[in-house]
């Protein structure tokens, strides 16, 4: 158990531009999956499902992701858009992890929602656990109507993450975190 706390106190995403291949192979998703499937879900409702995008698709996706971004007014925003589709059409993988809520006499949308974020969580740790390297991304093709059409999304469904997967040799700073004084109290009733 000492190495799983010694990975969890020092884990970081990777940051997704210096992601390159070897990705991991179909044998390894699945595997990533399996593992991401194994949160916390209220009422086994399993409201998350995982779509792989390949390589040649996002090539489309891409093309397709520009002519909406074109449509944007300022040089700014087209901008930010162009490098989120770059570094979806360049990545080795890319797994999105869509959030489904089915209706549920028992569990509330929001604890569905937050079941989608903790497979997220757990397909980066998947991810890493098998040596590769990832990063949660998100991209305004996760809050474009059009886009997550494209993306092959529900109405009712949203996109939780778009996991980027690969290799990668650069170094990871440490990021600064919060102090545990402003994150952590010990509850007390206000006379
Ligand atoms: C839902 C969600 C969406 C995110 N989208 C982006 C993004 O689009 N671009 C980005 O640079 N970081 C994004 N991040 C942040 C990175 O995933 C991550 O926080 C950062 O790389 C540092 O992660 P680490 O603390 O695991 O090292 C997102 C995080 C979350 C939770």
């Amino acid at each position: 158990m000492k190495d799983l706390l010694d990975y969890l106190q020092s884990r970081r995403s990777a940051l997704a531009l210096t992601l390159n291949h070897p990705a991991p192979d179909a044998g390894q998703i699945r595997t990533m999956i399996k593992i991401a499937s194994r949160v916390p879900d209220h009422g086994k409702l399993a409201p998350w499902r995982f779509v792989e995008y390949p390589r040649t698709i996002r090539e489309e996706l891409a093309a397709e992701f520009r002519q909406l971004s074109d449509q944007k007014p300022d040089t700014k925003t087209r901008q930010s858009r162009n490098k989120q589709i770059e570094n979806f059409q360049n990545a080795p993988l890319v797994i999105g992890a869509i959030s489904c809520p089915v209706e549920s006499p028992k569990v509330p949308e929001w604890e569905q929602i937050l079941s989608a974020g903790a497979t997220c969580m757990q397909l980066l740790m998947a991810a890493n656990a098998l040596g590769f390297e990832a990063q949660w991304l998100s991209g305004f093709y996760m809050f474009d109507k059009k886009a997550s059409k494209l993306l092959g999304l529900l109405e009712t469904e949203k996109l939780a993450g778009m996991i980027h997967i690969g290799s990668s040799d650069v170094a990871k700073n440490e990021r600064a975190r919060p102090e545990l004084v402003d994150i952590f109290s010990v509850f007390a009733k206000q006379e």
